[in-house]
């Protein structure tokens, strides 16, 4: 399978990172800073340079008409630049490709006008793929074949699991859950470590402690037969240490913030999915 990155970052690095390991794919990189980058992700100079390309043009001269998965990787606000690019080399078609876009927020129909194009997938991961643990919601449109989508959920499956939603709408709430999801966690565990020194622990010691903790009750609810409520029943004594805790994450409205939290990142997903895609397709029509 030939698959292609545009745009090498943290999510674009990440994906080839995970892709080149298994050594079974036909992988290009496409990145302005492809040299730095290939440093940085410390890789060998005796690999085959044709792989790294600096921009589309120089790649596209450089492609066998052959089948290719392009994943879009860049920031949103790169498209136009990037349009402009396709633009400029004419004879540039998309029709040999599969695009697969983890551009937040840019609809497929923004993308169809800049690419020219009905075969594209949008995909929302999340950082960690890093990890090889991602969650990545994915949206097929009908027109895709079963062996396109085969493949894309391959790439994505290597990463972590997937979910494969009916409507495009739906990865707001993916992006507002799992997208922005990584951060929810950090800033509980956060919290928890800038306890340690009222509670009078070192930082390595309360690190260890929230660290496994994190794991191990993770692991419990991945588990677990029962539903999350028993599991926090169970920790829960009458009088004891834990529910004296739990009210007082109830009196600061921790749960009704948390559903809040979530709810207004969907709104901010559409609402800049609104902005962005206004934006650039007025330039696509310049
Ligand atoms: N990070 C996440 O958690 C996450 C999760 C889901 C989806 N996403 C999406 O993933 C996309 C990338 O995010 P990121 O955090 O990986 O961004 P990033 O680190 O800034 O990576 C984007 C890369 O693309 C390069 N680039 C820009 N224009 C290009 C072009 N025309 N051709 C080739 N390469 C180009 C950039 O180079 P320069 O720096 O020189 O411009 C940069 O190296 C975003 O659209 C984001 O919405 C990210």
């Amino acid at each position: 399978m030939k698959i292609s990155i545009l745009g090498a970052g943290n999510m674009g690095g990440a994906i080839f990172n995970h892709l080149y390991q298994r050594r079974e794919f036909e992988l290009a990189l496409i990145d302005p800073n492809i040299d730095k980058i290939w440093k940085s992700l410390g890789k060998s100079s005796k690999l085959e340079t044709p792989l790294l390309f600096r921009d589309l043009l120089q790649y596209t001269q450089n492609l066998k008409q052959q089948k290719t998965i392009l994943v879009l990787a860049i920031k949103p606000k790169q498209l136009s630049p990037l349009h402009e690019e396709i633009k400029v080399s004419k004879n540039l078609s998309f029709d040999n490709f599969v695009i697969v876009s983890v551009v937040a927020g840019i609809s497929l129909s923004t993308l169809r006008k800049i690419f020219k194009t009905k075969n594209i997938i949008r995909a929302m991961p999340n950082t960690p793929v890093t990890v090889g643990q991602g969650m990545t919601g994915l949206y097929f449109p009908k027109n895709i074949s079963s062996k396109n989508k085969d493949n894309v959920l391959k790439i994505f499956e290597l990463l972590g699991k997937t979910l494969i939603v009916n409507s495009e709408k739906k990865l707001h709430s993916i992006t507002a859950l799992s997208g922005s999801g990584p951060a929810y966690f950090f800033n509980f565990y956060e919290a928890l470590l800038s306890t340690g020194k009222e509670l009078g622990l070192s930082k390595k010691e309360i690190l260890l402690l929230v660290k496994q903790t994190a794991i191990g009750a993770t692991a419990m609810f991945c588990e677990a037969k029962e539903p999350i409520n028993i599991l926090r029943e169970n920790v829960t004594s009458k009088g004891g240490t834990t529910e004296t805790a739990l009210e007082t994450l109830n009196k600061y409205e921790f749960t009704e913030g948390v559903l809040q939290a979530v709810l207004n990142a969907k709104e901010r997903s559409i609402n800049l999915g609104l902005e962005l895609n206004y934006e650039i397709q007025e330039n696509t029509q310049k």
